[in-house]
């Protein structure tokens, strides 16, 4: 059975929607029968970079929804809700980017909403499902780590390091709420989850540090003030003890970039080329000398990637009512992380989850 869906918001900055095309292009039942963007120019432009017609075009919001089984949201953080809600209204099964929304408060409301509503709402943080994060879960399902005591990654995007780069919706905290604190964020805690949460447990508390180092941008005539953070540093303990830390930036090239995970029995990470090593403890306890580079295996893989994964899943929760843990109830959880983050940055102070 064959599902036709719906992207709304095509792309302006980084264009996450030609991502999302990939994801359906990749699953064979879905079709992409309909596109709308606020600014249409927008999604002339986008059609015509992919290769569509331009039929898909739709002008309003309405429009989409009368020709579509489901909808992917592709705009800013604010207008996801809005969005969202109107597809519900219409038993429009969601797929939404992350954030869910611009604070935990506005996630969790929707999320509540979306399961009261009893529709299919599923979320974009896909990370999970790349095949680098497919060989670290195979090796800690393995016990090869034993227990998890430190976990450090560095995840970022350098395009708007350039302070050239305009002011953008992600930059003002009305459209986007925190910046790369969330941005990234959300990603890493979603990657901590589905790593360690079955032998570490829950995130307990963070502390965090946010700042913003390229204050101004140039606006269309004028200058503007960037109203999130650009840099974020973050301390997380989870339940059994084990201590996370977390960069996340706008800002930083990416060669720093990287992921690593240390246990009892042995260490994986992660470098910036997506490289990946085991290193094993020797009996006794010391770090053996050799280091093992794992390599990427076709089990590994996804059709269409993390992408593909996660429209093959939407549509088996759509048309056979399979479990997905990628809800919206699961974004406002991750949402609540990123909250605890920024009041801790706010305070000065070490915020446990429970306060939030
Ligand atoms: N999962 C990921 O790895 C990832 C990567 C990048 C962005 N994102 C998320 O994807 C979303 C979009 O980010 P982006 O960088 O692609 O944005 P973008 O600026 O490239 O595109 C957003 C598009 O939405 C349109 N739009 C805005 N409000 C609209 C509305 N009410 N109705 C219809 N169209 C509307 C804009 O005109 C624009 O074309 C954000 O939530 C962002 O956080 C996720």
């Amino acid at each position: 059975m064959s599902l036709r869906i719906g992207i709304v918001g095509t792309g302006r900055t980084i264009g996450v929607a030609t991502d999302h095309l990939k994801g359906i292009q990749a699953v064979p039942q879905w079709e992409l029968t309909a596109i709308y963007d606020i600014v249409q120019e927008h999604a002339e432009r986008w059609v015509e970079k992919n290769n569509l017609s331009k039929d898909i075009i739709c002008l309003s919001l309405t429009d989409l929804f009368d020709k579509v089984d489901a909808v992917s949201i592709c705009t800013d953080n604010l207008s996801h809700g809005m969005i969202a809600r109107e597809a519900f209204k219409r038993k429009l099964p969601v797929l939404c980017e992350k954030p869910l929304s611009i604070n935990y408060y506005e996630s969790k409301l929707l999320a509540d909403e979306a399961e009261a509503a009893g529709i299919v709402n599923y979320m974009g943080m896909q990370y999970r499902y790349h095949p680098y994060a497919q060989v670290i879960k195979e090796l800690i399902q393995a016990d090869e780590l034993g227990e998890v005591f430190s976990y450090r990654h560095k995840l970022g995007g350098s395009r708007i390091g350039n302070p050239n780069v305009g002011l953008e919706w992600r930059m003002k905290k009305e459209t986007s709420g925190p910046g790369a604190v969330a941005d990234f964020g959300i990603h890493q805690v979603d990657l901590i989850s589905y790593f360690l949460q079955e032998i570490c447990g829950e995130i307990k508390n963070v502390q965090a540090e946010l700042g913003t180092f390229i204050p101004y941008r140039q606006t269309e005539h004028d200058i503007g003030a960037v109203t999130n953070d650009d840099l974020a540093v973050i301390i997380l303990r989870l339940e059994n003890g084990a201590l996370c830390t977390l960069n996340n930036s706008r800002l930083l090239p990416s060669e720093g970039d990287g992921l690593e995970i240390v246990g009892t029995k042995g260490a994986v990470s992660m470098n910036s080329h997506g490289e990946i090593f085991f290193r094993k403890r020797v009996e006794g306890g010391a770090w053996a000398s050799e280091c093992t580079q794992l390599k990427i295996q076709e089990r590994h893989r996804f059709s269409g990637l993390a992408r593909g994964k996660q429209y093959t899943e939407f549509y088996e929760a759509i048309v056979q009512g399979a479990p997905y843990e990628l809800s919206f109830e699961y974004g406002a959880k991750a949402a609540k992380v990123i909250e605890a983050a920024v009041l801790s940055s706010g305070i000065g102070k070490r915020v446990s989850i429970s306060e939030i």
